[in-house]
């Protein structure tokens, strides 16, 4: 069937339209596709590809979309920003500005914490194998919220708080027991590294319980990522409200704080699958008895920061093997890591029209360097700009310099101009890193 153009642009809009469904802060305006109002093609002018872009307006939606619905339901929320997805100092500052807490797990962590200003009252300390410095260094501060991942820990901090002649809170990570097919489908499952099975968990609330320098006031779960189910928090809250019960009914140790971890997808994924934080907070509600006791906590990074970052890649090459078509863009899964939870898409700055499906494929050298699962079906040639969606979490923070620099990050301002948030590598600079020795 041979369509005249007006039915053609007809396509072009239905398509356009869905592909930017979930990302408001993306439009098509004439095919050329609008961040702000602003073209890609006239962003993309003030630099040269790649870059990323950060989008704080999404980022502070994604946390007023949380925090004002579940709060309807749940007088005492704490929601702190899980660091390692990424630690980009803007988006730290940003979060601090909002009034989110701060997770963190490093000392790399703590010193990028206090720089973008978090007081130690919004802290989170996390981590399996936390050292007797940073320990050492955070009570010292008066750590609020310290996460405790075993027996041996919670000895050590007792040591600690004793000799600083303090008495510290502490929140005891657990596995929790959940039906066998949920577990099957969680990221953290009963065998992982971290955290304490549940039974062993309440053998540390004793130990704390019983320590005058020790003072057991929450339980932390946090099992998995990309989550978009309200059955798996109905499973979860029911299984935390009668742990907290049983450590009250039989050992009479009363827990005030409820963690539930970060593992929310991204808001895009939330809402393309009917995820609604109203439900979320009813369920809290309904499920965990004298709720307005409690403190309840989240801890996400994905969720806040995944789609409040896209990046802009040029196409470098087009070839055609084995029946199929590839576009190579300059960005790669050194910096676009390919994780089993990345929903990386990829949308034109200018909408050609449907074109051959088309696979995406970095330039490094490496088969895996495969940018998109799904191939597209626009029209693509070589030198098109394209935009890469969901890009927030977990690339920057966990970037390599596999073969290539790492690129520059921007914020777009007001006025449709580009702020560098981040220079991307110098690759001369890494020249002289690898002859280190025989340069210096
Ligand atoms: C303890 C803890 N909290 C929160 C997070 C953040 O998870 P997500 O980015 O899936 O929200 C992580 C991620 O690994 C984590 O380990």
């Amino acid at each position: 069937m041979k369509l005249n153009n007006e039915e053609k642009m007809e396509i072009n809009k239905e398509t356009t339209e869905n592909i930017t469904n979930f990302v408001p802060y993306l439009q098509y305006k004439d095919n050329n596709l609008e961040l702000e109002g602003k073209t890609i093609v006239e962003i993309s002018k003030q630099s040269s590809t790649p870059f990323f872009l950060f989008i704080p307006n999404r980022f502070e939606q994604n946390y007023e979309e949380l925090i004002t619905k579940l709060h309807k339901f749940i007088p005492n929320l704490f929601v702190s920003y899980a660091m390692k997805a990424n630690y980009l100092g803007r988006v730290l500052k940003h979060a601090n500005i909002l009034g989110l807490g701060i997770e963190v797990m490093s000392f790399f962590e703590i010193l990028l914490a206090e720089k973008a200003g978090f007081s130690y009252d919004n802290f989170i300390f996390n981590g399996p194998a936390k050292s007797a410095a940073e320990l050492e260094y955070t009570i010292q501060k008066g750590v609020k919220y310290l996460n405790v991942d075993s027996l041996n820990e919670l000895k050590l901090i007792e040591r600690i708080a004793e000799k600083k002649k303090t008495k510290q809170s502490i929140t005891v990570r657990i596995h929790p027991q959940l039906s066998e097919k949920t577990e099957k489908r969680l990221l953290i499952k009963k065998n992982s590294k971290l955290g304490i099975d549940y039974s062993r968990g309440v053998k540390l609330f004793e130990y704390a319980e019983k320590s005058p320098s020790l003072i057991p006031t929450g339980v932390h779960i946090h099992v998995g990522t990309n989550i978009i189910s309200h059955d798996f928090y109905e499973e979860l809250l029911g299984f935390v409200n009668n742990y907290i019960n049983e450590l009250d009914n039989k050992k009479r140790i009363q827990i005030k704080e409820i963690n539930l971890g970060g593992g929310l997808a991204s808001k895009s994924k939330l809402d393309e699958n009917g995820f609604n934080f109203e439900k979320l907070g009813k369920q809290i509600k309904s499920n965990i008895d004298n709720i307005n006791d409690k403190l309840v906590i989240f801890e996400p990074g994905r969720y806040l920061v995944e789609d409040s970052f896209i990046a802009i890649t040029k196409v470098l090459r087009i070839k055609k093997s084995w029946g199929r078509k590839w576009a190579f863009v300059d960005i790669g899964a050194n910096s676009l890591i390919p994780m089993r939870y990345s929903e990386y898409r990829i949308i034109p700055s200018y909408y050609k029209g449907k074109g051959q499906y088309c696979n995406i494929g970095g330039p490094l050298c490496l088969p895996v360097d495969v940018v998109t699962n799904e191939a597209v079906d626009f029209e693509i040639e070589e030198k098109d700009l394209l935009v890469v969606l969901n890009c927030g979490a977990y690339t920057l923070s966990m970037s390599e310099q596999f073969g290539y620099p790492r690129p520059a990050v921007y914020e777009l301002e007001n006025d449709g101009t580009i702020k560098l948030l981040k220079p991307s590598d110098d690759i001369y600079q890494m020249v002289k890193e690898s002859f280190w020795s025989e340069e210096t």
